[in-house]
């Protein structure tokens, strides 16, 4: 451990996302998203579960919370549900909604925790999506009202808002390749969403900007390397197409106010919409990037594709475990754009192991590893965010695939601490100590 040292401020913590754990899915006036409507679609979910009880997050948050003063971190990153506290996603706040997150981020300042506020991970209101969703850009101005209103609320006690979690995924998941909510496979849609994604974002950083909160702002997104499987012009060309349509298509317009040049020729026709103006909302300044980093695309022109050397094996997930991915990302970010400070919002693994899970224990500090790497060489990483606090309802992998370092037991919705979760609080105080 003693050779692995982050600074004295460097930011610890933990994260989940409110349809992966809150459960009470109709509880208290929440409207229904379009997760609720995608689980309960026959063939969508592996498991054939849904996001009804989860962990029961929403009656169990104090234990939760709890649990991570236990841990010892210093910040715990959670989502709101836009439908718990705007059933329709316009018109009408839900009050009893908003209190839930009212008492949830005042038991996490209780015990001094920072919390680290998303507004959307992925759980449209469905009354949205039946005018089109995020295809629709009248969405966009929903969203920019939702956040304002959350802003409002609790923009001087939280520590942090992120506008988006992982908009790659809601585009391409969710509209291109049906894997995730609404389900659609129209990848001209995914090209178009993703713009709608990132004009909202927009959007609702001036909405927020204007008033003067505390809290810092910014988004999250999911990111990672794009290697060549081999030296072949062929595979090298596929893995540039790869990082631009994944990586450069967020950051560009984020931070350089344009899309990037080679992914844009590729969508061809399908290239987005862009109205006038759009690129000047979409490049605000942002206090912070979040960056979820679990795996790298290995990019091979070949049927079927080469797979990875997998040096150090897969997840339960089948993902890649490449760790040096980290600090190559985080290098390449920085000699590409002007970065803010940056948070690990996501990192960890999905692993079947109930309790005694070493090789969780072994993935994360490789991670850390890699990051302190990258610090080193000048990147400015502020924190980092263990996925996740809880074994949680993973999309469409359903409850089948675990992430926690806390184990769930979904029948009685006991919570046991797994190796994984003792090791990093001891960890964070063998930080603390050697500071
Ligand atoms: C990320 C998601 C998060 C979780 C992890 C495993 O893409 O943001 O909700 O599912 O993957």
């Amino acid at each position: 451990m003693n050779d692995l040292r982050l600074p004295p401020d460097f930011l610890w913590g933990t994260a989940t996302s409110a349809f992966q754990v809150e459960g009470a899915s109709q509880e208290d006036g929440k409207g229904l998203s379009i997760w609720d409507v995608f689980c309960s679609t026959p063939g969508k979910i592996k498991d054939g579960s849904d996001g009804t009880v989860a962990c029961d997050h929403y009656h169990r948050y104090r234990e939760d919370v709890d649990i991570i003063a236990s841990l010892g971190v210093d910040a715990y990153r959670f989502s709101m549900a836009w439908t718990r506290v705007q059933p329709q996603g316009k018109g009408a706040w839900n009050e009893a909604g908003f209190a839930f997150y009212d008492r949830l981020v005042d038991a996490l300042l209780e015990k001094g925790k920072q919390p680290y506020l998303t507004l959307y991970h992925w759980d449209l209101p469905q009354a949205l999506q039946e005018e089109g969703g995020w295809l629709n850009r009248d969405t966009c101005y929903r969203f920019a009202d939702y956040a304002h209103e959350a802003a409002r609320r609790f923009g001087d006690r939280v520590a942090s808002i992120a506008t988006h979690n992982e908009p790659w995924c809601t585009a391409n998941l969710g509209y291109g390749n049906g894997q995730f909510a609404p389900g659609f496979t129209d990848p001209a849609a995914a090209v178009q969403v993703s713009h709608h994604l990132l004009l909202s974002h927009g959007l609702a950083m001036q909405a927020m900007r204007g008033l003067a909160t505390k809290a810092k702002l910014g988004i999250v997104l999911n990111q990672w390397t794009a290697d060549p499987a081999t030296g072949s012009e062929a595979d090298r060309a596929l893995a540039e197409l790869e990082y631009a349509r994944s990586v450069q298509w967020f950051m560009d317009p984020i931070f350089k106010g344009r899309y990037p040049e080679l992914a844009l020729r590729h969508h061809g026709e399908h290239a987005p919409n862009v109205v006038a103006g759009d690129m000047a909302i979409i490049q605000q300044p942002i206090d912070f990037l979040g960056v979820n980093y679990y795996f790298r695309a290995f990019c091979s022109v070949e049927q079927p594709p080469r797979t990875p050397p997998l040096e150090n094996g897969r997840t339960d997930m089948g993902w890649e475990i490449y760790p040096q991915g980290l600090t190559e990302l985080l290098l390449k970010l920085k000699e590409e754009y002007p970065l803010p400070p940056i948070y690990i919002t996501e990192n960890g693994m999905a692993s079947s192991t109930p309790q005694h899970d070493g090789e969780r224990i072994a993935f994360v500090r490789a991670h850390l590893v890699a990051l302190a790497k990258a610090m080193e060489q000048g990147v400015d990483v502020r924190g980092y965010f263990l996925w996740s606090l809880l074994d949680n309802f993973e999309w469409d992998s359903g409850y089948a695939k675990r992430f926690g370092i806390v184990h769930v037991d979904y029948e009685t919705q006991l919570r046991t601490l797994k190796d994984s979760a003792v090791w990093y609080r001891d960890f964070i105080t063998a930080q603390r100590a050697n500071a």
